[in-house]
């Protein structure tokens, strides 16, 4: 796609992190240096605290690393204000929906904020809700859903954009095995279309089916 300047051609050289540092209050992360390829689904791992949902921020914008650069095409992530580039698509570990909005407008929002005309979002985000198998559930506000389906809905939200980064934290946390494999599948789905797909995890079974795998220990990387 292309959007923000960017093509779809710029995500081939992978998102580059050098040597970030961050340190809020103590060190959170410490000289990471990794490459996400596009193409490819990477497993990032780690117990929790290692720092798996900072490095995803510092990758996609949202925080600033107190040293080292995070780029894509030679493109800073980083915008000045903790805003993504548009070319950039999170599944978040907290969701980030909108409680008293209906499960599709929380889809559509994500396409809408980008310029899509609200009946073709729409249209789009319906879709995006099918591939996780929640289609029946479009009309309901997101308050009254379950947390396994509150996250089906962050999926859907995250790869309706069909955005060259997509940065996924603990994605199937909340899943049973079986829609588990359905995310799974999707991941691999964006990789396959060029994609730079990074999923954080502690689960093994994740990481095996990934194509690559980064592993977190105390806010380094220990492979
Ligand atoms: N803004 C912050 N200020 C201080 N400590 C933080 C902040 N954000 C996260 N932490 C701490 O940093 C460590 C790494 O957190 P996090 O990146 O969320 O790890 P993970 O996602 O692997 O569980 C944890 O010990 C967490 O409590
Ligand atoms: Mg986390």
């Amino acid at each position: 796609m292309t959007l923000g300047g960017f093509s779809g051609r710029d995500a081939v050289g992978g998102l580059a992190l050098e040597s970030i540092t961050y340190v809020a209050g103590r060190t959170l992360l410490d000289d990471v240096s990794v490459t996400f390829p596009a193409g490819k689904v990477t497993a990032l791992s780690g117990p929790s605290g290692s720092g798996k949902t900072t490095l995803l921020s510092i990758a996609g914008g949202l925080l600033q690393a107190t040293s080292g650069t995070a780029e894509l095409a030679g493109q800073d992530m980083w915008t000045g204000s903790g805003d993504p580039r548009p070319e950039v698509a999170f599944i978040l570990q907290v969701y980030g929906l909108v409680p008293i909005l209906s499960a599709r407008e929380n889809v559509s929002i994500a396409l809408r904020a980008r310029g899509t005309a609200p009946a073709d979002a729409d249209e789009a985000a319906e879709a995006a809700l099918a591939r996780f198998g929640i289609a029946d559930l479009g009309e309901r506000q997101v308050e009254e859903l379950s947390g396994g389906q509150m996250q089906r809905v962050a999926c859907a939200r995250g790869f309706v954009v069909g955005a060259d980064v997509l940065l996924a934290d603990e994605p199937t946390s909340e899943l049973d095995e079986g829609n588990r494999g359905v995310v799974l599948g999707e991941l691999r789905e964006e990789a396959a279309r060029g994609a730079i797909v990074v999923v954080a995890t502690h689960d093994p079974a994740v990481v095996e089916a990934c194509d690559l795998h980064v592993a977190l220990d105390e806010g380094r990387v220990v492979r």
